[in-house]
């Protein structure tokens, strides 16, 4: 198997989560009100699953792996603009914790909580079409049989590690809020 068929797999697991930020986005219309677990829930997917994981094993293994090799001036073009696409996801998953943090203080960041939900549903879905269908076929032609198996294995390797980092994580974080 090439190394790209399960960031694949994964790109159709975000694709659902997505999805179901339609029905949110409804219902805080509908309610004017936050459904704060909801959030916690989609913003600890996107930081675990689509940023650490996923865009830790394009950004970490596959995009280091191409800068080694000559790409043309297309894909590297692809691949910054990828780089980028990841930070604006990051900070929009910021202004949207920040914008739940003062809807628990009690300010009614209803609309801006939407926005950021919208802007995820719209963007993510694109910059991963990007990548299924103009990146990610071409570049495992810059890679030897033997490297794309080096790659697959580095990316299960990855993965294994994850689970203990997001729960040491979770202790360190409640370790640190007792002090
Ligand atoms: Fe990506
Ligand atoms: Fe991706």
């Amino acid at each position: 198997m090439k190394p790209i068929g399960p960031m694949m797999w994964e790109h159709r697991l975000i694709e659902k989560m997505l999805r179901q930020f339609e029905g949110a986005i409804r219902k805080i219309n509908d309610s004017n009100r936050v459904d704060t677990v909801f959030i916690d829930t989609a913003v600890d997917f996107i930081r675990t699953y689509a940023d650490r994981t996923h865009h830790g094993k394009e950004e970490d293994i596959l995009f280091r792996g191409l800068a080694k090799k000559q790409l043309s001036p297309e894909h590297a073009r692809i691949m910054n603009e990828l780089v980028e696409e990841h930070k604006h996801s990051r900070e929009t998953v910021g202004k949207l914790v920040e914008a739940k943090e003062r809807y628990l203080k009690g300010e009614n960041t209803a609309q801006e909580v939407i926005a950021y939900l919208k802007e995820l549903a719209q963007f993510y879905p694109v910059h991963i079409q990007k990548e299924d269908k103009h990146f990610f076929f071409p570049c495992m032609e810059y890679f030897t049989r033997e490297e794309q198996d080096k790659m697959l294995n580095e990316f299960y390797e990855f993965d294994r590690n994850m689970i203990h980092e997001k729960y040491q994580k979770v202790v360190d974080l409640i370790e640190a809020q007792s002090l």
